[in-house]
């Protein structure tokens, strides 16, 4: 048993996607998330400086005694997850996009990715893409101004679903059966995405794999925390 709590970062408010997949499936642990706003979108950071911003938050949630870190953002995690492990002996957990499952189920061979630039041109996701997905197309689309939109409230409505239609245009046009939300902050825009989609698409998103990955590591090395002791801090 560890009471100590679990640390999880993003950019914004995209990781409380995967916060709440945590805290349905974990209802005993701590936890505290920390929105790097000021850093914000880490997109358009260079590889070094989103390595030096998760570097940097992990240092602070060991000095909170955590006792695991989930980079709750792909493009941290593409980037920085690596560097990370080699640098410290927590544990980590992290978000990628979701290609294997989609690569598996798509029937059509084609399958979609919404990400950002960061997450798109990182050497993980080109591996990932090597490792699963031989064979299948993968349409690639940059998520331009998502992230800021969302972070300024704007989830639905006239320019997010004009801008959505374009994105998701060249996947629908080559037919793609699964749209893989490689983003955090994306999970807010399903809503309008039913909007535009044909019911054949479907959207995959793994904030609850992530979750349930934290509950075997939390398992593997004894580190539930015992009942009651539930809390969620926010910066
Ligand atoms: N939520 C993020 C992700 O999963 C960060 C996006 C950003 O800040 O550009 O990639």
């Amino acid at each position: 048993m560890d009471n100590a709590p679990i640390g999880i970062f993003d950019s914004g408010i995209g990781g409380l996607s995967v916060l709440n997949e945590i805290a349905s499936l974990l209802p005993n642990e701590n936890l505290i998330y920390v929105s790097d706003n000021a850093h914000a979108p880490y997109g358009a950071l260079s590889v070094k400086e989103i390595q030096e911003r998760s570097r940097i938050l992990t240092q602070w949630f060991l000095e909170q005694n955590c006792k695991i870190v989930v980079v709750a953002c792909n493009t941290a995690t593409t980037n920085a997850i690596s560097l990370l492990r080699n640098t410290f002996e927590i544990p980590f957990v992290g978000i990628e996009p979701a290609i294997k499952p989609a690569a598996i189920h798509t029937k059509t061979g084609v399958v979609g990715v919404l990400a950002t630039k960061g997450t798109l041109a990182s050497d993980l996701f080109h591996q990932t893409v090597k490792t699963y997905a031989g064979g299948i197309d993968i349409i690639e689309q940059e998520g331009k101004n998502l992230v800021t939109m969302i972070e300024s409230g704007v989830t639905d409505g006239e320019t997010m679903e004009y801008l959505l239609h374009e994105y998701v245009k060249p996947m629908l046009d080559a037919k793609a059966d699964h749209l893989v939300l490689g983003c955090t902050h994306y999970p807010f825009l399903i809503p309008c995405l039913q909007k535009i989609l044909p019911n054949e698409v479907t959207i995959v998103d793994c904030s609850p794999a992530v979750a349930k990955q934290v509950g075997r590591i939390l398992e593997k090395n004894q580190l539930e925390a015992s009942k009651a002791q539930k809390g969620i801090t926010l910066f």
